[in-house]
């Protein structure tokens, strides 16, 4: 059977030919970048230790520098399965979600009819451009020179005009023969309700030819030239011919230039195509009058890997922006990202060409966001987090919108990436110039700033001074808990994983505890992956011993209890050791009053925070799922740290 022309193209479109080979091999993660789509592994075809196989993923073909197989994702499956062709093409379609054109017996027929319709859109085309230079045209091609067209760029463009006449391009048409059924299928014409005459779709129009990635003429869009017009721009309805969220302005020349190595953006329609194309930027795609669809993702990524996103910068575009974000999350993966240039307040990439030249807009897209940032950006930015329940809230929303990442290592570094971004936001570190906005362009990396304060505490508890030996215990008491008690891992991992540990042991621990949640024996799996030491220190400590639920592990709801308790105590405590620590950073900076103010609040928030007084001690008591705990069986931690606060009081007192 012949396939109708175009499904081999879409086909090719739809896979990755890297998923392809995956399934049949183990990349060699040394040596390859799946970020670029360039992946290697050792030959599925010879017999070889090595990774001489290469994948290119944007260009869809394989090649193996031993034994010299080649070939695309057809050949591949052929090759490894042992079938036909058309085996393999109904194996791929079938991954892909494409009915197999057989299931369709008119699939020909109706592939055949596309063609003529391309046939009638293309003498169209020519026909619009015929009227461009006539005389009924003048205030068009003035209005066009004004935008900056000279002759090259309108031929390069196809640049038509569709005159104001009701049967203009429908006479023109049928009077060479072509069947007025046709006119109207293709989408130039439309036949009124009554049944009467079809009559043009596009009246006093400039047109702007729309060619799918194989270069055939499939629909128009028209800029009214009348600033009333009930539409600024007309694009062509749904036909046969055109689908509108699977097709891109500027498709096939895009595609050319993105694979000499052109970084693929897009803009938001045929202006800005146009004028970033002609700026230099050759490698522009626009979706065409919708919002960008999931269809049109997977041919921008075919292009690829990062496609920059240069929406408008007015509300309607960063609204946009945003929604592209939650369309294109669950579809991420390694090779399949996003990055957003931010265009400056009020311009669209043509007036910020116009106004300012192509190093402005360069400088654009050098600085554009990747979507992890842009995602932050949104849920922070205007935001006010001064309570736990803020934060907790911005937590849950993040967490969400990430979850929806297939890929599980991808999931875990946006996890990390979000972690940063928010270590930067509630830990502010002003002397250098606020990072309080770590999405500022050219400003110093937020987290660059958060690691130097991570390593700059000390791993020993006295070092650390009172405070830090109270962070310590606790962050001990946490550990020792949740490796007794691994069954409450799963309520606390959020928490867990945000927990900021003073040390960096109980860092090493704390990610153990996380990574290996799951395991049959927990202790033995960190020991395996950390050695005994760890381990035996941390239940070897006195205070940590001392606690109920450590010295008897059937205590679960005792357990729980003390993690609520304790890691509540512990996030207090750093909420607001931090906001000390920016005032007297403030302080530093500026002589004012109301900062010694906020100096002493602070300090005495630290105090009744680290105090565990009687507010969260008659809660520890009257214990929500009924478990009987009883006050002197948990004091003895609390009198640990009460020593501790008081000698800090006097020292204070000196
Ligand atoms: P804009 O309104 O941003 O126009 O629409 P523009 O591209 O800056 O055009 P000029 O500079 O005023 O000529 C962006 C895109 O949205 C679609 C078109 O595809 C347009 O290119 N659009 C806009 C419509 O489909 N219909 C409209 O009425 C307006
Ligand atoms: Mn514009």
């Amino acid at each position: 059977m012949s396939l109708p022309p175009g499904f081999i193209d879409e086909l090719r479109s739809r896979l990755s030919i890297g998923q392809v080979v995956g399934r049949k091999v183990m990349w060699d993660s040394r040596k390859s970048n799946p970020g670029k789509g360039d992946l290697w592994s050792p030959c599925p075809f010879h017999q070889e230790k090595t990774a001489s196989f290469h994948v290119d993923d944007q260009k869809g073909f394989y090649y193996c520098f031993g034994c010299h197989a080649k070939g695309d994702a057809f050949k591949f499956v052929q090759e490894t399965e042992n079938v036909s062709f058309m085996e393999a093409v109904q194996i791929l379609a079938n991954e892909a979600g494409m009915p197999m054109p057989e299931r369709d017996p008119r699939a020909q027929e109706k592939a055949d009819h596309r063609s003529v319709l391309a046939e009638v859109m293309e003498q169209a085309v020519q026909w619009y451009k015929m009227q461009l230079r006539s005389a009924g045209a003048a205030a068009a091609r003035d209005y066009l020179a004004g935008r900056g067209f000279d002759a090259a760029a309108l031929e390069r463009w196809e640049i038509g005009f569709a005159p104001d006449l009701r049967q203009g391009v429908f006479q023109a048409l049928t009077g060479k023969g072509v069947p007025a059924e046709h006119v109207v299928e293709a989408g130039l014409a439309a036949r009124p309700d009554d049944g009467g005459q079809p009559f043009d779709r596009f009246r006093g129009r400039i047109i702007f030819p729309i060619r799918d990635a194989r270069g055939r003429a499939i629909a128009l869009g028209g800029r009214a030239m009348d600033p009333n017009a009930r539409a600024k721009y007309l694009n062509s309805p749904e036909t046969p011919l055109f689908d509108k969220g699977r097709s891109l302005y500027n498709h096939k020349p895009a595609r050319e230039a993105a694979g000499k190595g052109a970084t693929l953006i897009v803009s938001e329609g045929y202006m800005d195509t146009i004028a970033l194309v002609e700026a230099g930027f050759r490698s522009t795609v626009a979706p065409l009058g919708t919002a960008i669809t999931e269809g049109q993702l997977a041919l921008m990524w075919r292009m690829s890997p990062e496609p920059v996103i240069a929406l408008d910068g007015d509300k309607a575009g960063l609204r946009a922006a945003m929604r592209l974000i939650d369309l294109a999350l669950p579809l991420l993966e390694a090779g399949k990202s996003l990055r957003f240039a931010l265009m400056p307040e009020g311009l669209d990439p043509d007036d910020l060409i116009k106004a300012q030249g192509p190093a402005a807009m360069q400088a654009v897209i050098d600085g554009a966001l990747p979507l992890v940032q842009l995602l932050w950006r949104r849920e922070t930015e205007g935001k006010v987090f001064d309570s736990p329940e803020r934060k907790a809230a911005l937590d849950k929303v993040l967490r969400d919108a990430i979850k929806v990442i297939p890929d599980p290592s991808l999931r875990a570094h946006y996890g990390q990436e979000i972690k940063d971004l928010r270590w930067a936001l509630f830990n502010p570190r002003k002397p250098t110039g606020g990072a309080r906005t770590p999405w500022r362009k050219g400003g110093p990396a937020p987290y660059g700033q958060a690691a130097q304060v991570t390593t700059s505490s000390k791993s020993s508890v006295f070092a650390a001074g009172p405070d830090g030996i109270e962070d310590y215990l606790r962050e001990a008491v946490i550990l020792a808990v949740l490796i007794t008690h691994p069954g409450h891992i799963a309520e606390f991992e959020h928490q867990v994983e945000l927990m900021e540990c003073r040390d960096p042991g109980h860092g090493m621990l704390r990610d153990a505890v996380l990574r290996h949640a799951g395991a049959n024996d927990l202790r033995v799996a960190i020991s395996e992956q950390l050695g005994a030491a760890p381990l035996e220190k941390l239940f070897g400590q006195r205070h940590v011993a001392i606690v109920p639920a450590i010295r008897r592990p059937g205590e679960t709801d005792a357990a729980r209890m003390c993690l609520v308790e304790e890691l509540a105590k512990l996030n207090a405590r750093r909420g607001h050791a931090r906001e000390v620590q920016e005032a007297i950073e403030d302080i530093h900076h500026a002589e004012d009053e109301r900062l010694t103010h906020r100096l002493s609040d602070g300090v005495a928030a630290l105090d009744k925070a680290g105090r565990g007084d009687g507010e969260d001690r008659t809660e520890y008591e009257t214990s929500h799922n009924g478990a009987k705990l009883r006050r002197d069986e948990r004091s003895a931690f609390d009198d640990l740290l009460g020593g501790i606060e008081f000698a800090k009081k006097d020292r204070r007192a000196k």
